[in-house]
């Protein structure tokens, strides 16, 4: 992946985009959606896997098939809404190991802290996608990724749903080797950190906490 910040245009994506931002979608609906786009990212963000070829058998002759080359790919949830992609993209990707990174913003400094941490073990070998549905300031998502990075993680990858320009540049000047790939670019953010237009709260959209 050589683009620091892929938009996936795909009409499918941005359709059920459209439903997702809608205030009146139901939570029901909103999580189902999020589940579709999150494999259609995973199809472009596991695009140049490396491959190799297996020796099998079809009911007519032997082939020299194609199939996924090394270790299994690791992926990172940012909880707690990370967990919305997170659940589409395992379903695409079974034998995918699972991590989990939590961190809440101190009302005081207003910098990220860690308050869990737990990721497969060989990072190092691994293809790594962090996933968090929402690339809003970036602090989170630049911090998530220093954790990442100091577990060995070398060949890391960024899902998002939606990215605010802000973040992208925060995780362009923190992380320029990490790929971003996310559903749309948005405006701006608000003044409480929101995305605009966005689609709300992602957590509590997915969750239908308030
Ligand atoms: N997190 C969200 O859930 N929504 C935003 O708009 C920004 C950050």
């Amino acid at each position: 992946m050589h683009n620091h910040l892929t938009v996936v245009t795909h009409p499918l994506v941005q359709h059920k985009l459209t439903l997702m931002r809608e205030k009146d979608t139901s939570t029901n609906s909103f999580r189902r959606l999020l589940r579709e786009i999150s494999q259609l990212l995973a199809y472009e963000i596991t695009r140049e896997m490396e491959m190799t070829t297996k020796r099998i058998e079809t009911p007519l002759c032997p082939m020299d098939a194609p199939v996924i080359d090394g270790k299994k790919l690791a992926l990172i949830s940012i909880l707690r809404a990370g967990n919305g992609l997170l659940d589409g993209v395992l379903e695409l990707i079974p034998a995918a190991r699972v991590g989990f990174v939590g961190l809440y913003r101190d009302p005081e400094t207003l910098q990220p802290v860690q308050y869990y941490y737990k990721v497969p073990a060989s990072l190092e070998d691994r293809l790594v996608i962090a996933l968090d549905p929402m690339l809003a300031t970036g602090n989170s998502s630049a911090a998530a990724i220093d954790l990442l990075k100091k577990s060995g993680a070398k060949n890391i990858r960024f899902m998002c749903l939606l990215a605010a320009p802000e973040g992208v540049a925060r995780m362009k000047e923190a992380h320029p080797d990490v790929p971003i790939v996310t559903a749309a670019l948005d405006s701006h953010l608000n003044d409480h950190g929101y995305i605009v237009p966005g689609l709300g709260d992602a957590g509590d959209r997915m969750f239908g906490t308030k």
